[in-house]
């Protein structure tokens, strides 16, 4: 990686998982812990960019530099996003959204009544931030949007199906489960183009893969 050939780029990355209230005390989560996106702020900021990042729920020091936009939900991240956004040379998004929230918040702790059957959830979807994202940037030349894709299975087969429906630039592709990639500090991810380039990151920190991305978002900026 080119020492600070990120100066004078604004760069936005999303980091965390959003959370979707069900009542004051209860939501709908995920696993995310934020490192992936904080150590992709962190190499950012050493290559010389300006960041903003958008934290949903994320507990982890500050990077020193970056501009923080927290946020919890995904409508909250939603509007965090695109306004971050409006001038970037860059977007990633790191932070595991939740792909449907409850249809109903209930402004006081639900109850339960004994013998009586729970209440069921009703989920309507959320927003696609993402494909929002990529909407709004067709006629902005030269910004690169970057996906992130947790897969359990068939990896690299649904990472290309979704790099397609999402219409980004670069997925990130990281494989998942109980003992993979969630809360830990190593990764290892296949990063795909839209030109149909595959790059294989093996196993290493957060940080080695994030230098990656950048790399690979550096060589497409203009
Ligand atoms: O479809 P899936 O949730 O696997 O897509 C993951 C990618 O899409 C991530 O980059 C995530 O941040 C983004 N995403 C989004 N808005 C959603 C769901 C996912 O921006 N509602």
């Amino acid at each position: 990686a080119a020492a600070r050939d990120l100066a004078g780029r604004h760069v936005v990355v999303s980091a965390g998982g959003t959370r979707e209230p069900i009542d004051p005390v209860r939501f709908i989560g995920n696993r995310s812990s934020g490192m992936q996106g904080y150590a992709l702020a962190r190499t950012a900021l050493a290559r010389g960019a300006r960041v903003t990042l958008v934290a949903a729920n994320v507990t982890l020091p500050d990077p020193a530099g970056a501009e923080i936009v927290r946020t919890g939900s995904t409508r909250e991240m939603r509007d965090a996003v695109l306004k971050a956004a409006a001038d970037a040379d860059a977007v990633v998004m790191a932070a595991a959204v939740a792909d449907f929230r409850p249809a109903d918040y209930e402004d006081v702790k639900i109850k339960k009544t004994p013998g009586a059957e729970p209440a069921p959830i009703h989920l309507v979807e959320n927003p696609d931030i993402l494909a929002e994202l990529v909407r709004e940037s067709r006629d902005v030349a030269g910004r690169v949007i970057v996906g992130f894709a947790a897969e359990t299975h068939d990896v690299l087969e649904n990472g290309r199906r979704k790099l397609a429906r999402k219409g980004c630039d670069l997925l990130v592709v990281n494989q998942v489960g109980e003992h993979l990639a969630f809360g830990r500090p190593d990764n290892a991810a296949v990063i795909l183009s839209a030109d149909g380039a595959a790059v294989d990151v093996p196993r290493g920190s957060k940080e080695a893969l994030s230098d990656v991305v950048w790399d690979l978002v550096a060589a497409r900026m203009t």
